[in-house]
């Protein structure tokens, strides 16, 4: 038999972006990152919100490091500009984790649902394979390259009023398995989270009333998840010793999707 090979479980000394992370799962992700000894690109829209996140990062006296970026995602130029200042900064990029996002609902039989198409699709389909571009040459030098793209249980089913972000979420397991396929040869491996209900900014409007009974209808563990529950799966995925995994599709959901009555 072949003598066992332990593989590494450790990320510390390795570069993250993360984008959407001054908020929700996003931020949380960017704090375990940081806790396990990973540098971590914090980057979402607003400046003062990611530098608030580094310095929570910096305060909490992890082994690894936080730098933030003002980055919206759905503008190209910058996302090639950032990207690459983020490269020159840390000296490289070994896990890129796609995860910023919001929910605009959308009635289809109302002009307004223009006004959520195109910013949906841009923010949570487009600038997921943007990014992936923009961080390729650097991912190509990186010794176990790993790219999360967050997607979400509306990538597997729909809730009503809600159908541009079901067909962007819908999009992310699509170019997950597709660049999947096409990054393999390459060692870079691209794997696609779905979660659930979690308690983040995207649901913070819904009432605690309203959470629970959802919860106790709907997701077999009764109750919404939280971001950090999120984070430890994202984490899972980028690990050096997740070498085989690749094309997954992972849902993090108390259940709720293999639940039918
Ligand atoms: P959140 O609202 O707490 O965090 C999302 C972050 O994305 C915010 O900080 C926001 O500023 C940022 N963002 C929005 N548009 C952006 C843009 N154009 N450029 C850069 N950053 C932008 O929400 P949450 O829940 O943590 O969202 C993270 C991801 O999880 C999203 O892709 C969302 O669709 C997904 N998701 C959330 C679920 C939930 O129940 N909360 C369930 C399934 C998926």
């Amino acid at each position: 038999m072949e003598p066992y090979q332990p593989l590494s479980r450790s990320i510390a000394g390795k570069v993250a972006i993360v984008t959407g992370a001054a908020s929700g799962m996003g931020r949380a992700t960017a704090h375990l990152f940081a806790s396990e000894g990973a540098h971590v690109a914090v980057t979402d829209l607003d400046q003062g919100k990611c530098d608030a996140v580094v310095q929570e990062i910096g305060a909490a006296g992890y082994k690894g490091s936080a730098k933030a970026w003002a980055l919206d995602v759905s503008d190209q130029a910058a996302i090639k500009a950032v990207v690459g200042d983020i490269a020159q900064a840390f000296g490289g990029i070994d896990i890129l984790v796609n995860n910023a996002g919001f929910a605009i609902p959308a009635d289809v039989a109302e002009e307004s649902y223009e006004d959520s198409w195109d910013p949906t699709l841009a923010v949570m389909l487009a600038a997921h394979q943007r990014m992936i571009r923009a961080a390729l040459p650097h991912l190509r030098n990186a010794e176990h390259p790993r790219i999360v793209n967050v997607a979400s249980t509306e990538g597997m089913g729909a809730t009503p009023g809600n159908s541009p972000y079901v067909a962007a979420k819908h999009g992310v397991i699509g170019l997950t398995r597709g660049l999947a396929v096409d990054l393999g040869r390459e060692g870079i491996t691209v794997n696609c989270i779905c979660p659930g209900p979690i308690r983040t900014g995207i649901t913070d409007a819904i009432s605690e009333e309203h959470k629970t009974i959802y919860a106790k209808r709907r997701v077999p563990l009764r109750r919404y998840g939280i971001p950090e529950e999120v984070a430890h799966l994202t984490l899972s995925c980028v690990l050096p010793s997740a070498s085989f995994l690749t094309g997954a599709v992972i849902p993090v959901d108390g259940g709720l999707t293999i639940k039918n009555a």
